[in-house]
């Protein structure tokens, strides 16, 4: 009996001497990923395996990872811990997305980390004695933080992967714990929210200085690095309990928060199935709910299949007429319709339909602007910070993340003593029916708060197959406007013929329902502008939409990345 315990322990010694000598770090100045020096890459092809992501480090560690024995969901979980580090804006552990998947076998996997509202949440809780909806609260500090679903999200891709957590998670550590050279976006990011950080915060925080942050500065984050280095010894517990879990209540008592041990505890990434359609010979893979992202992009695409797009010409007035007007019959349908599918029977199935989308799209007249008021959602009888990445591995299996803290630095809290910014993601209900979000978004009872339940998202991370083979990865952040994104960046490569790289570049445009008027990018032609104008459109520019990420498999099998020129995202490979 001794002699068997004595050989149990010798061979659990081992394999944790092998797991530990196993995980040598990657990251440092004499190492393959240097954080004092590194390029971004905007588009690049390669022979075997691609990461886009919103930072060049992230996506270095990503592609590091499958040169050292990883597929494409180790790269997905190493370059998402790794961009809560070097990308703080959206990256993170303190907020939640979407991961879908398809694996080298046909096999398709849905991920849902969205957070949830607090068990202390309620329907009216930022409507003040006045009835007036108090979006300050919503969107800023304790109060607007739902349950972090991040790291949840990660263990439950870990059965995919083929490494272990001490390793993807080590090259994060690394960087929290010494550092990586700031780049000029980033500076312009921090320095323009001091003034929030000093306001949202209790504690001393990495992200203030009292002097300006600088090109070249070294962002070091100690606490990070220590929350980081609980996951990797003590699993999904070492976030979701003990220590991190009290920084977080302790964190949310100090300004009047509501996440409890027990939401903690309780916290559930959720196994959902992925929605495919057929476009033209191409099958498309998107997030269903508690995401609007799969459903619009179906809805957006199906309207105009039978359409011809194509020959009525890239960036032409009349094509994007025909784009817009889908865009405002499926946004109707998401304020109406989408919200959590575990609180809210969302029909999906009559949204997707056929018939009920050719119905849809029945009033269209080319050359003339339908009105929001006129276009209802369909009547069915049942009851700015986000981040993408991308990734395709030399087996042909394809990820796609889509995670967010929703505006920019999320809530703006720290948790103190534990290095993360918390979401703002509370936000994202319809806190008063008819009341927009900070996308504009309006929604009633199918998105109201609720305990527990899942905010309505817009996030899309999508997958694409040309004849049933693998052909792109793409997604992108960027609020509401994201399934409008990635509708034009596929319909730019799939009807246009433009590359990866083009397709995502080009200037954009996005229609939303309500308010009703077509946003386009500052870059967007004048002509096209005067022309939709002149149809009865009201045109508002506003600042850059959207930052996607794609990979697209080119005809000999090479992969052909590009990341967006409006971030510093970048692209790597080999
Ligand atoms: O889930 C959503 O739809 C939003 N929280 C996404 C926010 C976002 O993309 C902000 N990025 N620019």
């Amino acid at each position: 009996m001794k002699a068997k315990i004595s050989v149990v322990s010798f061979l659990l010694l081992c394999t944790f001497l092998i797991s530990q000598a196993q995980v040598k770090s990657i990251v440092g100045a004499n190492k393959p990923i240097n954080p004092y020096q590194y390029q971004i890459v905007k588009t690049d092809t390669f022979q075997k395996a691609s990461v886009v992501s919103a930072h060049p480090l992230a996506s270095l560690v990503g592609a590091q990872i499958m040169k050292m024995g990883g597929n494409a969901f180790d790269a997905a979980i190493a370059t998402q811990f790794a961009l809560a580090v070097v990308y703080p804006a959206a990256g993170n552990i303190g907020g939640g997305g979407f991961l879908l998947g398809r694996k080298k076998n046909g096999e398709l996997v849905g991920i849902d980390f969205r957070e949830t509202a607090p068990g202390k949440a309620y329907k009216d809780m930022y409507v003040d004695s006045n009835g007036k909806a108090q979006t300050s609260l919503s969107q800023n500090g304790h109060l607007a933080a739902g349950v972090p679903g991040t790291v949840a999200g990660a263990f439950a891709t870990l059965p995919y992967a083929k490494l272990s957590m001490a390793q993807l998670i080590q090259p994060a550590i690394d960087l929290a714990e010494n550092g990586f050279v700031i780049t000029q976006k980033e500076v312009g990011g921090l320095n323009s929210h001091q003034k929030s950080f000093k306001q949202y915060n209790t504690t001393a925080i990495a992200f203030i200085k009292n002097t300006p942050w600088k090109v070249g500065d070294t962002l070091v984050q100690k606490d990070l690095a220590a929350t980081l280095k609980r996951i990797r010894d003590v699993g999904q517990k070492g976030f979701y309990e003990g220590k991190t879990a009290e920084l977080i209540v302790a964190e949310m008592q100090r300004g009047k928060g509501i996440i409890s041990l027990e939401d903690l505890k309780n916290y559930q990434a959720k196994k959902r199935t992925p929605l495919m359609f057929n476009y033209k010979n191409h099958q498309i893979i998107g997030f269903p709910p508690p995401s609007s992202g799969g459903i619009l992009l179906l809805q957006m695409m199906k309207m105009i299949e039978n359409k011809n797009i194509a020959a009525l010409g890239f960036q032409t007035a009349a094509s994007v007429q025909l784009m817009v007007e889908a865009e405002r019959r499926a946004y109707a349908d998401r304020a109406q319709h989408m919200g959590d599918p575990d609180f809210w029977k969302v029909p999906v199935q009559q949204m997707i339909n056929d018939t009920y989308l050719a119905e849809r799209m029945n009033d269209f007249t080319p050359g003339k602007a339908s009105t929001s008021i006129a276009v209802k959602a369909g009547n069915i009888k049942e009851s700015e910070q986000t981040t993408h990445l991308s990734v395709m591995d030399a087996q042909g299996n394809m990820v796609s993340v889509t995670t967010t803290l929703n505006g920019g630095y999320g809530s703006k809290t720290v948790v103190g003593g534990a290095g993360f910014l918390l979401n703002n993601e509370m936000d994202d209900f319809s806190i008063k029916a008819g009341v927009p979000n900070m996308f504009g978004a309006v929604g009633g009872d199918a998105n109201a708060i609720q305990p527990n339940k899942r905010m309505l998202s817009s996030m899309c991370p999508v997958v694409v197959l040309k004849n049933k083979k693998p052909y792109v990865v793409i997604g992108t952040p960027g609020g509401t406007t994201i399934p409008t994104s990635v509708y034009q960046g596929l319909v730019n490569m799939i009807d246009f013929g433009l590359t990866p790289d083009e397709a995502i570049n080009k200037p954009k445009f996005h229609h939303q329902w309500m308010p009703d008027e077509v946003y386009v990018e500052k870059t967007y032609p004048q002509e096209i502008r005067k022309q939709l104008q002149a149809m009865g459109y009201k045109i508002v520019e506003r600042n850059s939409i959207g930052r996607t990420e794609v990979i697209q498999i080119t005809k000999d099998g090479k992969l052909n990345a590009a990341a967006d020129r409006r971030g510093d995202d970048s692209a790597a490979g080999f």
